[in-house]
């Protein structure tokens, strides 16, 4: 089984390609290293590509001719998107593009998908289940909620199967310490987190504190990074034992709100993160909390890792050592 990952340089996209290695698959990484890192892909095949040149994708897979793909590569900033939203719906939906026709002209018919908890909207049920309406409330999660429309009338006239996997807030590091999160700009909270207690000149600020919350700040289901990579391989195995498509939360079913990580990191770290409450900030929900059963029941899946002290034991192990 040769599978292509897109965006394998990333941060989900490399945890992902360390399990697809593992499990002695070749991986063919497609990444244009914009937010990714060489040095993350490891032991893969790799080509620097940028998935909006439409012909360069053709080429590539002509080339290569994988039996499956996994998409992961997106922007995916959700403040970027409000102000630049001509950058999220042109790129998200060109890379899609270019991808699927690719796939459609070399008769590959499994496609995993990047989706995300945000094309949910501001939830009116928590926990939110797969069947929740989908009203996005910025451009990123709008882009990803068109791809999940397109990946129906894809299947429906090209017999292209989709897994729709919509993630709730991924987080933590490989265990053995080879791969974790590197982005810059970070906006992710415990990466912000944990810079708030290594860097003497940088202070954390909460956004918001009057939440209908317990402690007033915004509950989220954190989910680790490991346990997604082995959804992705699940996924993979689960198109190609049955003729479906499917949508599929991926998230925990337990929420944590942000004084909590804060408190359980300053325990796991041993000092204070240094911190300011802010204003809320616009289009965070209160609470976004997954429905979890389905992917269970589906792929078999189980979350091993996602603890909250091992996702934050291992995000802090990484942090003080990073690779890239
Ligand atoms: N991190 C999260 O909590 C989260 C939650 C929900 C959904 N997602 C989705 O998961 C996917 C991966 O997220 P991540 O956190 O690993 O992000 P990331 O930025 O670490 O990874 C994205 C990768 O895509 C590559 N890329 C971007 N544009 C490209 C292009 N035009 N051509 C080729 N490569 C390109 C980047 O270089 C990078 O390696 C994204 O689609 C994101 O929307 C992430």
């Amino acid at each position: 089984m040769k599978v292509v990952v897109t965006g394998g340089a990333g941060y989900i996209g490399s945890h992902t390609v360390q399990c697809l290695r593992r499990r002695g698959m070749a991986v063919h990484v497609f990444d244009d290293l914009s937010t990714g890192h060489r040095a993350a892909v490891l032991d893969a095949e790799f080509s620097e590509l940028d998935l909006r040149r439409r012909d360069a994708v053709a080429a590539a897979f002509a080339a290569v001719r994988p039996d499956a793909v996994i998409h992961f590569a997106a922007h995916c900033y959700v403040g970027e998107s409000v102000v630049n939203p001509r950058k999220y719906f042109e790129d998200n939906l060109a890379t899609t593009l270019n991808v699927l026709g690719a796939m459609v002209d070399t008769r590959c018919r499994r496609f995993v998908f990047s989706s995300t908890c945000a094309t949910y909207g501001d939830p009116i049920r928590v926990p939110i289940p797969e069947d929740h309406p989908q009203h996005p409330v910025n451009p990123y999660g709008e882009s990803k909620l068109f791809i999940e429309r397109i990946l129906h009338r894809y299947h429906e006239a090209y017999g292209l199967r989709f897994a729709a996997l919509r993630y709730f807030n991924a987080a933590g590091a490989d265990p053995d310490g080879r791969l974790g999160e590197s982005h810059d700009p970070e906006t992710h909270l415990i990466p912000l987190i944990i810079r708030a207690v290594l860097d003497p000149g940088f202070s954390l600020t909460v956004f918001g504190d009057d939440y209908p919350t317990p402690d007033g700040t915004c509950i989220r289901d954190y989910i680790h990074v490991t346990d997604l990579a082995d959804a992705h391989v699940r996924a993979l195995d689960c198109l190609a034992a049955t003729d479906g498509s499917f949508a599929l939360n991926l998230g925990t079913g337990h929420g944590y709100s942000v004084l909590e990580m804060i408190r359980r990191l300053e325990a796991i770290a041993g000092r204070p993160v240094q911190r300011t409450t802010g204003p809320r900030r616009a289009g965070d929900p209160p609470v976004l909390v997954a429905a979890a059963d389905r992917a269970a029941a589906l792929l078999g899946w189980q979350c091993t890792h996602s603890s909250i002290d091992d996702i934050l034991a291992t995000a802090w192990r990484w942090h003080q050592a990073p690779r890239f």
